[in-house]
């Protein structure tokens, strides 16, 4: 346990995760539990960077963190809590803002992106420091790896330079973390715009799978995933609706993307869609299956989470205090 090299990664609760955060990121998450010592967290604090209604806010908490466990994360091997359950992230927090430049943030592209047509009076300042509260996540462990998609490249390199600047200003404190940007990478596409992202945001509905679909929507969706008329099952740029299917058919079963297009030859999209359906679903049931007990069974998710808070508090408290005592603040 101890030489293990520490793994910490977080996501918004925006309630059931989607096939692309399932394939993309969570299937990953439960790959690496033995092997490394991992911290999953549902960063609710970063969630309320922008307007949340707070019952979606308690509902979409529980709902991520159903899914992280009903995808095979074992809370027993690794620390699942709830940011806001630990308070040292926002102790930490304030002592990095208090290190980290107003330049430096706002050069941040997703802030940009998010703030583009908002006037500055109608921006909260949360959402500008909002990659400092990141770093604090991060450093209160020191982590080793932090698994991202490319999206959170920008704010792991703030977090290094701010680690940095801290250990530089004070003395070595904090592990400067790495990303871990899984290689395979292929992200996992719209189903109705295969050059953007799989999002729940998309205002498409077809757009998407979340795991919680039920299991005639899937379907449907699948029919209705946009691929092109050249009606022949082949892996290239030019058919990036098919590319993207295929993507997801060989992520779930193994199988390289060369098998899944000779297993296709002379059929055509409706088979290899109808099959794709088949091969979600066998996926997704089984964790579908999970998530409903756990939300059933509300008490049992809140050992888990209290369980996660206690294990994550005790590691973060170390850190916190040595900050503390190296920014001249008095001990009570
Ligand atoms: N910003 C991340 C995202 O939107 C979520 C996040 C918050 C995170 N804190 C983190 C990810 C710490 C990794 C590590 O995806």
């Amino acid at each position: 346990m101890e030489n293990k090299k520490v793994i910490f990664s977080g996501m918004q609760p925006s309630g059931s995760l989607t096939l692309g955060n399932y394939l993309g990121a969570l299937k990953n998450w439960v790959k690496l539990q033995s092997e490394y010592d991992c911290y999953y967290c549902v960063v609710d604090m970063h969630a309320i960077t922008v307007p949340k209604e707070p019952k979606d806010l308690r509902k979409n908490t529980l709902e991520v963190l159903a899914n992280y466990i009903a995808a095979g994360l074992d809370p027993k091997q690794v620390t699942l809590f709830i940011q806001s359950h630990v308070s040292a992230h926002a102790e930490l927090g304030w002592v990095l803002n208090c290190l980290t430049y107003f330049g430096e943030l706002g050069r941040m592209t997703q802030f940009k992106d998010k703030t583009k047509r908002l006037e500055s009076s109608s921006i909260p300042a949360g959402l500008f420091t909002y990659p400092v509260l990141m770093a604090a996540d991060i450093l209160l462990y020191q982590a080793d790896l932090v698994p991202v998609g490319e999206d959170q490249r920008q704010h792991l390199e703030i977090t290094r330079d701010i680690a940095q600047r801290f250990n530089n200003r004070y003395s070595e404190t904090f592990k400067v973390p790495e990303a871990f940007i899984s290689k395979d990478g292929a992200k996992i596409m719209s189903l109705q715009d295969p050059s953007s992202k799989m999002s729940k945001s998309d205002s498409h509905e077809n757009a998407f799978i979340i795991l919680m679909d039920d299991l005639d929507t899937i379907r449907r969706k699948l029919k209705r995933a946009v691929t092109d008329s050249e009606g022949v099952v082949r892996f290239n740029d030019d058919q990036p609706g098919v590319k993207n299917l295929i993507n997801i058919y060989s992520k779930i079963t193994d199988k390289t993307t060369d098998e899944i297009v000779a297993s296709y030859e002379g059929k055509g999209y409706a088979q290899f869609k109808d099959d794709l359906a088949e091969v979600i679903i066998g996926e997704v049931r089984p964790i579908q299956e999970r998530i409903d007990y756990l939300l059933k069974n509300k008490d049992y998710l809140q050992e888990i989470y209290s369980y996660g808070a206690e294990k994550a508090e005790a590691a973060a408290r170390k850190t916190l205090r040595k900050v503390y005592k190296k920014v001249g603040f008095i001990p009570k």
